[in-house]
């Protein structure tokens, strides 16, 4: 039996096995298509003492992080969501020019460049070797390195006390959350703010959102679970607000030394029980209406396959992959995908195999309907696709269940 990664217990609980799965971010180049791809179970798991959802099949950290494609600077929305984060951390935590901001999971330093107009000290953590570099170049100091306590000290030595640490898109892929707080709490000045932005379990149910589980995922968050983890430590809520970024986030940010809650945190705290959420119950709940969403997929996709209609997949998301290796949904069904990232471009698929190309294919060979697997932009793309739009060209957006617009 497992035990919990938080309280220890041997008290969790299995609600979802979305089966042997290959790693979200692992595109594929045409010689891998030859070679064995690794695949590691998906199964999400409740823990029945702490309430906190989590995997226990950990894909270990060097495997998933040393390199990746993922770049937060090629979606248009998250560009302006980091410059909006940027300039309320400054104003409403009173920021000077000189005061230490440090990003954790910093990717190619696109948060930190939007500090850049306030004249703050800036330092990027990131564990990816290309995307480091990336960012360097573009000239956000980016240290390529895994948050430890130990590089937290080595900063705080160097650089100073930081008035904000950033976690944003990073806790729920941290497997010791216990050496995380420690390293941010070492690394903090005694006023300073960490602020952790992290997909809001409440919208993945209320969403059937179960395309966000893949490996890099290790927790599925409710407030419930990061209070308890924050009072070990002795930090406390500041502020707590729900986002619209991944299909719904929460932004937590936290003090150090700071023994009392917000009262916005009893508000959080009383919805998640009015829903239940410390019972197994919605989680299953929530596993029998990933398994419809599963087959009104196929049926829909099937159903236009059959009238000889084309389609494709519009963006090469991560969780697009939980979603087409789940659903099976292969190259007999989409086209191609197309992806604005260019280490995306000119690879397949994890596990699927589909061809992915940049946008420009969209518009040359536009399918008759496109599958929104960044279905978190679907406001954006419908947008932008206008044209696609008034040709005829159809979308179908897979949550909260499959519909054609
Ligand atoms: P994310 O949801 O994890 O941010 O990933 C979104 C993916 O979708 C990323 O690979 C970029 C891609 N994308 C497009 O291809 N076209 C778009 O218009 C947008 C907004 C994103
Ligand atoms: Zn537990």
């Amino acid at each position: 039996m497992p035990h919990c990664r938080v309280c220890q217990h041997e008290t969790l609980e299995r609600f979802l096995s979305l089966g042997p799965t290959p790693l979200a971010n692992r595109f594929l180049n045409r010689e891998q298509l030859e070679e064995t791809e690794p695949y590691f179970p998906l199964d999400v798991y409740f823990c029945n003492t702490c309430c906190l959802v989590q995997l226990v099949d950990i894909v270990p950290a060097q495997v998933l992080f040393r390199e990746y494609p993922y770049l937060t600077g090629v979606s248009s929305p998250m560009k302006t969501h980091f410059a909006a984060l940027a300039e309320e951390i400054v104003q409403e935590y009173h920021l000077d020019p000189g005061s230490l901001v440090v990003d954790i999971g910093s990717n190619d330093g696109t948060l930190l460049s939007s500090f850049r107009q306030f004249g703050t000290r800036t330092l990027g953590v990131e564990p990816a070797a290309n995307i480091a570099a990336l960012a360097n170049t573009a000239g956000v100091q980016t240290i390529n390195q895994f948050f430890t306590p130990a590089l937290a000290e080595d900063i705080a030595r160097t650089m100073g006390p930081a008035k904000a640490v950033l976690a944003t898109n990073v806790f729920a892929h941290v497997h010791d959350l216990d050496s995380f707080l420690q390293g941010a709490s070492e690394l903090l000045s005694a006023d300073g703010v960490l602020v952790i932005e992290v997909p809001y379990l409440v919208d993945m149910l209320d969403n059937t959102e179960f395309d966000t589980i893949y490996h890099e995922h290790v927790s599925y968050f409710a407030v419930r679970p990061i209070v308890a983890i924050l009072t070990r430590f002795g930090m406390g809520i500041v502020g707590l607000t729900r986002i619209r970024v991944h299909g719904g986030s929460i932004r937590v940010v936290v003090q150090k030394s700071r023994t009392q809650q917000a009262r916005v945190v009893d508000r959080f705290l009383t919805l998640e029980a009015e829903r239940g959420l410390s019972f197994v119950r919605p989680y299953h709940e929530f596993a029998q209406r990933v398994h419809s969403v599963k087959d009104e997929l196929i049926e829909l996709l099937r159903n236009l396959k059959a009238q000889g209609l084309r389609i494709a997949g519009y963006g090469a998301p991560a969780k697009g992959n939980t979603l087409l290796n789940f659903c099976k949904v292969g190259p007999d069904l989409l086209e191609y995908l197309i992806d604005t990232t260019p280490a995306k471009q000119g690879r397949f698929s994890p596990g699927m195999h589909i061809p992915i190309y940049p946008e420009q294919r969209f518009h040359l060979e536009p399918p008759d309907y496109a599958l929104i697997l960044a279905w978190n932009y679907a406001d954006e793309i419908l947008e932008k696709e206008t044209a696609y739009r008034q040709r005829g060209g159809g979308f179908i957006i897979p949550i909260p269940r499959p519909i054609v617009v």
